[in-house]
């Protein structure tokens, strides 16, 4: 039987505070979605200086754009006077992430969820990356809402290599929400790699979007970078040898002083190093898995270059299974994932 549904997504887990209003009908073989609204308030300006997230900011900063955020989100269902009568439930990310800026969303769903009576969905901030992936077929014109449609079945199983700030994991789906960690990184992840190594280098905060850029310009086969874990015949990864090894080429530790070396050179041959292992991974794993779907998702997989290569890597397989990158900016974090993820789980659950 068709069911159909309105969800109030809510994203807090980092340096984001993200919530969308979005709607579903799902019919035995589909869930059609309709992305009513996709808002971001993002805390990157506060974080520059510490060159990194700075927890006990993040929190304050949550609960201060917590009420704008949820304002405009909710314009489409004309603001809280139609929530009740709108909203069917709440999805929200309960882990991971950093605690105390999680609690800013847990706990403003659960006074939502408390007033209007409204069950709360909790969702898993990877589940809401993976799910993103799905926005990157049938965009529309920039005028009207995005829709989307996800199969019930017939996509799995589904292989993805979520690349964020705070993971690098390989995930391989069975059926919708039912999956299992295959690989993961053992130290740093990749995108903290990437804001690690622009430190080092001076380059600023967040190091993804500014190493991109300094490597468009620079030759990624000057410098001879190590590829962690590259030969340990499993799906893990490791980036701190990676990034150490960017230091030694850039700094004399005893004295700190900065080696001469160029920028982008130095950044073209990182983003070239951290993306061969990716991908090398992830074509492992998907001989092994053989996946009807591959995506690459979260915070890095706005990487132009890594984007261009996945796609052109992942095709040339022998199973050519069909690629999903979101856009870019579904690419970090936001909370339309989370309205997807909660409205499958949701709906699921429902029978
Ligand atoms: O998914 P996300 O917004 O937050 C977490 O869940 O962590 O990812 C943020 C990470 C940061 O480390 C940032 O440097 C990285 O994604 N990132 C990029 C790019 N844009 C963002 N890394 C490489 N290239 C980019 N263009
Ligand atoms: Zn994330």
């Amino acid at each position: 039987m068709d069911k159909k549904i309105t969800i109030l997504g809510i994203e807090t887990s980092c340096d984001e505070t993200a919530m969308s209003v979005s709607t579903c009908l799902k019919t035995d073989n589909y869930f059609e979605f309709e992305i009513l609204s996709d808002v971001v308030a993002s805390q990157i300006d506060l974080h520059k200086k510490w060159g990194g997230v700075f927890p006990e900011l993040a929190s304050r900063a949550h609960l201060e754009a917590m009420i704008p955020v949820l304002s405009e989100a909710l314009e489409p269902i004309a603001g809280l006077a139609g929530f009740e009568k709108n909203i069917g439930a709440i999805a929200v990310t309960r882990e991971p992430g950093l605690i105390g800026s999680l609690l800013m969303g847990i706990e403003t769903a659960g006074f939502l969820g408390n007033y209007y009576k409204k069950p709360i969905v909790d969702v898993n901030h990877l589940e809401g990356h993976i799910y993103s992936a799905f926005c990157a077929k049938n965009q529309n014109s920039q005028n009207e809402n995005l829709k989307l449609t996800i199969p019930t079945k017939g996509i799995f199983p589904i292989l993805s290599l979520v690349v964020s700030g705070g993971h690098t994991s390989l995930i391989l789906m069975k059926s919708h929400l039912e999956y299992e960690t295959v690989g993961q990184t053992i130290d740093d992840a990749a995108g903290e790699a990437f804001d690690k190594v622009a430190r080092i280098m001076g380059l600023g905060y967040p190091g993804g979007p500014i190493i991109e850029k300094e490597a468009q310009n620079g030759d990624e086969k000057v410098y001879d970078l190590p590829r962690g874990l590259e030969y340990s015949g499993d799906f893990n990864f490791s980036f701190s040898g990676l990034k150490t090894s960017v230091l030694y080429k850039t700094k004399d530790v005893k004295t700190q002083k900065e080696k001469k070396y160029d920028k982008k050179d130095m950044a073209a041959s990182f983003q070239k190093a951290v993306c061969d292992i990716l991908i090398k991974k992830t074509l492992a794993a998907a001989k092994k898995y053989n996946p009807k779907t591959v995506i690459l998702c979260g915070g890095v997989s706005a990487n132009g270059y890594l984007r261009e290569r996945f796609r052109l890597e992942l095709r040339k397989t022998a199973t050519r299974p069909s690629v999903l990158i979101p856009p870019k900016n579904l690419s970090t974090d936001n909370a339309v994932g989370i309205a997807i993820a909660g409205t499958i789980r949701f709906l699921q659950t429902q029978k």
